[in-house]
Formats: structure tokens, C-alpha cells, sequence
């Protein structure tokens, strides 16, 4: 089951990376034995896999929950470790048998149709035998992959030339050219958890490793497709189903992994969720052209010219160009990218300072299981008042993603109590104003770090509320010298599963329309500038 609010935690663990860091970075599996030597009696070139069924695998959330479940509800069911999203088991390393292990190597180095008509395998075209002389000239195509484990959020490796990927072995093999490659005594294996929560270590274990290593001819397994195009290993799993992580930890990043390939990448997927295929076809088929392939299920050998195992994460829902692909994607470049997906028209919030008859629009976004406005009304009115016209969004776990951006896009302030429901500014025009309520509990740096510091990478405007302590609806449950109130810090060293347990999931808020009604007026005052 998804919680919000896994994510702060996971966040605040991300502040004393270091020593989660080493944590998380697990010895890597023992090297695997020969290399998984598939039937090679016949090269057979398929077409892509067929777009995933619903029926493939089981999607972490219960269908019978979707059409009621909203994302807070979703997001609130539960919190505990044990009853985190359902990971599917991995599936076992094909089984090789002895005869296949041994077959001569003459079989493997027989020019075949899959030689691509592109360059991608230039050492095939060589003479197999590296000299001295040729020794110097081999060097070249002998592309190691190139690997980072240096985040706290992620690994990567980065791998070029002739590589072969089978998933259901999660094998990746970057060919070289030289022969009886010892690539044991030449250590150079790697092992990829390609999902981007390093630092959360029980979660991250859930995960398959993906084994890359260099290795001769005589040691991979010969191809049964072969791209022109690059490939992409990723997981989905982890927190995603909550709207928030569904972007920070897999869309965000990929579009930062992918985006310099300008669609000509496949993605390979593990742990794949259809249900997350499904609600993010859209953006998936904006960066990729190809079909996704199950991963873990796949039992053919794909052969790209280039593949990234992994997927980089700069900071939650941003992209800082310093760290991207050729230094030339932004944050701002990923909202563009998504309103593109969407056909989301409006690049500008309204300008109130150019005299304009029309309304600012102010979407209010609605909870309903915890942290909601207990006097919508009353809000509604005071917004009213104010000139606004205000559309209530209560977006749901099955909302069309591409619909409720539409509304999003449509308005030029959006405000709501902190939560994945504020995930939704990517979809906002420039210059509109993201209005945060922040609820009791010490919540003010997470808020800042998940919304506020995106916020502002996007163009748009930000104002933060904090609620006074009247306005919790925690004061229905607690008497005022509680500890909840005097010491939320307190609290919160207790664990997160304490605080969240009460802050998060106990709490309403009850909005004083006199105290907050200034806020409102700063953000009139924004769409004036
Ligand atoms: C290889 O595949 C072919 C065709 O699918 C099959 O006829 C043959 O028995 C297989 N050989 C082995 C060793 O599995
Ligand atoms: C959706 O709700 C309707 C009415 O409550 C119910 O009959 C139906 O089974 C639900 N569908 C799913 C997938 O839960
Ligand atoms: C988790 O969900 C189960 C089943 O819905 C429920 O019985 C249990 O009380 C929940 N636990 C928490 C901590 O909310
Ligand atoms: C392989 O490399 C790792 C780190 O890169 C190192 O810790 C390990 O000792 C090496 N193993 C061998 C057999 O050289
Ligand atoms: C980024 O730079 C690469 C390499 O110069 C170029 O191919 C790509 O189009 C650029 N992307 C953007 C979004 O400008
Ligand atoms: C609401 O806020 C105003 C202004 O801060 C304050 O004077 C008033 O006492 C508050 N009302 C309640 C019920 O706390």
C-alpha cells in the first residue's frame, strides 16, 4: 500500500546520506557463471514485443479500490514497510544446461543476418585475432561501460558499443573485442538497482540488480533483436503510485536520462506496473518511439548500440543543467515537455496589471482523508470575494492524468494543503501562483524541499501559509498543552511512522479566513506584476 509520506522521511534519511549511502550500496552479487547461453541455433529477428496486457502482471493497487480512491486516500492507506506497494518476485537466472554452456565458439562467431547495417559493431568487422600492432586499434572499440555510484540517490552505468541485454537473467554484456577475456580477473562487473531511492536500503532491496559486465564473443549470447536505437533499464515499484514519487522518482528522471535521445530509445522495464504504463502512455510515448519491454520477463537477447542501466535524479521534480545530458535541460524544459504531452496551451498565467476583464482562476485542491479544508465553503466564498473564480480539483487515483492537467493549466493560482496533489504544478503556466498550506508538525523544510524549491525552478510564484495552531482540527483530539502542540520536534525524533501518524494522517485543517485572507492578496498582487 503508498503513503505519502513515506517520502518525507525518505527525504530527511537523504540529509545524512553518508552513512545510508554505504548502506545502500550492497556488495554486488557474486560474479554470475558463464554467461547465459541461449539457443543459438537460429538468429531470429522479431518484431517488438506487443504493447504490455493488462492481464501481465499484477498491478500493485488493487482495481477494486480505483474508482474511489482518491490520491490522498491513496496515499494515507498505509504506511508501515511490510505493506508498501507488492514488489513482484524476481524471477530466477535461466538455467543453462551443461551442452549449451560449451558450445564451440566457431557457432558464436559466425557472420549472421544480425549484423546491423550500421557500424554499431565495428570489431565484427575486424580481424578477430588482435596483434600487437592491432593491439592499439582494438583499444578503441574496447568502450568500457562507464559507471557513477557516486550519488546517494542512484547508480548508473553508462554502456556503449555492442551490448546485449537478457532480461529474465538481468544481464547486460558489453562486448569486447579482445578474446578470452577474463573479465572476473579483470573485475569489471557491475551491479545496477536502476531506480533512483538508493538511501531508502529496505525498499532498494526489492529491487533486481542488473549485472553488467565486459566479456568476449565467446562468452555473450548472440542476439535475437537488434536496435538501432539506445535502451533505457528502469524500475518502477517503490513508492510510485503516489502522484508525487510517480514524478520524482521514474518521470523526472527519465525525462532527464532520455530526453537526448529525442525518442529514439527503448525502454526496458522492471518490476514493470502496467497500471503505471497505462496512466503515463502519454509521456512515455513522447520520449520513447518504441515499445516498453518487460524486463524481467523478457527471454530474448536485445542488442543495442547504447545502453543507460539506471536513471539519474537531480533533485525531487527538478533538473539542474549542470548535471543533464549536455547541460541543456531545465526544469522548466520538463514542464514544457509535459504540457506539450498534455496539448496544454497556456505558456502564461493571466496578467492582471494589463487591465484584463477577465478572472483569475484559483484551483483549490481538495483532500478528503486527511489534511482537507474542513470550510471549503466558507474558503470558497472568501476567494470569491477576492475576485477570483475558483474550480475545486479533487483529483482521484484514476483521474485522467491528461484531464485534470487540462484544469490545472486552465488556472493561474493553485493552492492546497501539502501533498502529492501539489505534484501538479508542472502543468501550470508560467508566473501562476502556487499557494502551500503547511500544517502543524515541524513540516516547513519538506514542504520547502518537495514544493516550494520546484516551484520556483519552474517560473512560477510561490506563497506559503502556515496554519496557527486554532486551525488544526488536532485540537479536537489533543488538549492544548499536549506535547503535539508544544513540541512537534519532538515528535518527530520519535520516528516518522509516529509523526505522520499524526500530523499527516490525523490532521484537517479549519483555514481562519481572516488571517489567511492576506495571502490571497499577495497573490493577486503576483498576477499584477
Ligand atoms: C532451439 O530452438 C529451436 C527452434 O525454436 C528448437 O527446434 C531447438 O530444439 C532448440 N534447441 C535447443 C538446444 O534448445
Ligand atoms: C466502481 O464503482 C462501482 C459502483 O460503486 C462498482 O460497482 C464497481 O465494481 C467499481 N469498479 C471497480 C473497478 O472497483
Ligand atoms: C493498514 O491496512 C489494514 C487493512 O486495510 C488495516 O487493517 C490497518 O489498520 C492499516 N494499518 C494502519 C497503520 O493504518
Ligand atoms: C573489484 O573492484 C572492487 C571495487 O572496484 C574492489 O573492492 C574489489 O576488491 C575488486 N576485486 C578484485 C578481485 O580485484
Ligand atoms: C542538447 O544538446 C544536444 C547535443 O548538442 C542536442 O542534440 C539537443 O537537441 C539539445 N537539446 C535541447 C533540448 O536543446
Ligand atoms: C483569526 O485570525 C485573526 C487574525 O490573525 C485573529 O485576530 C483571530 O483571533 C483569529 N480567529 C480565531 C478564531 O482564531
Amino acid at each position: 500500500m503508498f503513503v505519502l509520506d513515506v517520502f518525507l522521511v525518505m527525504e530527511r534519511v537523504s540529509f545524512s546520506f553518508p552513512e545510508d549511502d554505504k548502506a545502500a550500496r550492497e556488495p554486488s552479487m557474486p560474479v554470475a557463471l558463464p554467461a547465459p547461453v541461449l539457443n543459438q541455433s537460429k538468429p531470429s529477428i522479431q518484431t517488438q514485443p506487443e504493447a504490455p496486457a493488462q492481464d501481465q502482471h499484477v498491478p500493485s493497487i488493487p482495481n477494486t479500490q480505483e474508482n474511489k480512491t482518491t490520491v490522498e486516500e491513496f496515499e494515507h492507506f498505509n504506511r508501515t514497510t511490510e505493506e508498501r506497494p507488492v514488489i513482484q518476485e524476481v524471477v530466477p537466472p535461466i538455467s543453462v544446461s551443461k551442452e549449451e554452456e560449451v558450445k564451440p565458439i566457431q557457432e558464436q562467431f559466425q557472420p549472421s543476418v544480425q549484423v546491423p547495417q550500421n557500424d554499431f559493431i565495428p570489431e565484427q568487422v575486424e580481424p578477430s585475432v588482435p596483434t600487437p600492432q592491432k593491439q592499439e586499434q582494438f583499444e578503441k572499440f574496447l568502450k568500457k561501460p562507464s559507471c557513477d555510484f557516486s550519488d546517494f540517490q542512484f547508480d548508473l552505468c553508462d554502456v556503449e558499443g555492442d551490448v546485449r541485454v537478457h532480461g529474465r537473467s538481468s544481464s547486460v554484456f558489453s562486448v569486447t573485442s579482445l578474446e578470452n577475456y577474463n573479465y572476473e580477473a579483470n573485475n569489471e562487473t557491475w551491479s545496477v538497482r536502476p531506480h533512483p531511492r538508493k538511501y531508502a536500503v529496505e525498499l532498494m532491496a526489492k529491487f533486481r540488480e542488473v549485472k553488467i559486465k565486459v566479456a568476449d564473443y565467446a562468452q555473450v549470447p548472440k542476439c535475437d533483436v537488434i536496435h538501432n536505437s539506445a535502451a533505457i533499464i528502469f524500475a518502477t515499484g517503490g513508492l510510485n503510485g503516489n502522484y508525487f514519487h510517480d514524478f520524482s522518482d521514474v518521470l523526472v528522471p527519465l525525462f532527464i536520462t532520455s530526453y537526448q535521445f529525442k525518442g529514439e530509445v527503448q525502454f526496458l522495464i522492471s518490476n514493470m506496473q502496467v497500471w503505471f504504463i497505462l496512466k503515463y502512455m502519454g509521456i512515455l510515448r513522447k520520449l520513447s518511439n518504441y515499445e516498453v519491454i518487460d524486463y524481467d520477463k523478457e527471454g530474448q537477447v536485445h542488442c543495442y548500440p547504447h545502453v543507460i542501466v539506471g536513471i539519474s535524479k537531480h533533485k525531487d521534480l527538478c533538473v539542474e543543467p549542470s548535471r543533464a545530458p549536455n547541460h541543456n535541460i531545465s526544469t522548466v524544459e520538463f514542464c514544457n515537455f509535459a504540457k506539450m504531452v498534455y496539448s496544454l496551451e497556456r505558456n502564461a498565467a493571466i496578467n492582471l496589471g494589463e487591465g484584463s476583464a477577465k478572472k483569475p482562476r484559483l484551483l483549490l485542491i481538495a483532500r478528503t482523508q486527511s489534511r482537507a479544508f474542513m470550510n471549503t465553503e466558507e474558503i470558497v466564498q472568501l476567494i470569491e470575494a477576492l475576485g477570483f473564480e475558483v474550480v475545486i480539483g479533487d483529483a482521484r487515483f484514476s483521474t485522467d492524468v491528461g484531464e485534470f492537467a487540462r484544469l490545472v493549466n486552465s488556472v493561474d493560482v493553485m493552492m492546497g494543503v501539502h501533498g502529492a496533489g501539489l505534484t501538479n504544478i508542472v502543468f501550470l503556466p508560467t508566473n501562476a501562483v502556487l499557494i502551500q498550506i503547511v500544517p502543524l508538525g515541524d513540516y516547513e523544510t519538506v514542504s520547502e524541499y518537495d514544493y516550494r524549491e520546484p516551484a520556483v525552478d519552474m517560473g512560477l510564484k510561490y506563497l506559503q501559509y502556515r496554519i496557527s495552531e486554532v486551525e488544526s482540527t488536532l485540537t479536537d483530539l489533543y488538549p492544548r498543552d499536549h506535547v503535539v502542540f508544544r513540541d512537534p520536534e519532538s515528535i518527530q525524533r520519535q520516528g516518522w511512522r509516529t509523526a505522520d501518524g499524526i500530523y499527516l494522517r490525523k490532521q484537517n485543517v479549519r483555514l481562519n479566513i481572516t488571517r489567511f485572507r492576506p495571502i490571497l492578496e499577495s497573490a493577486l498582487d503576483l498576477l499584477r506584476q
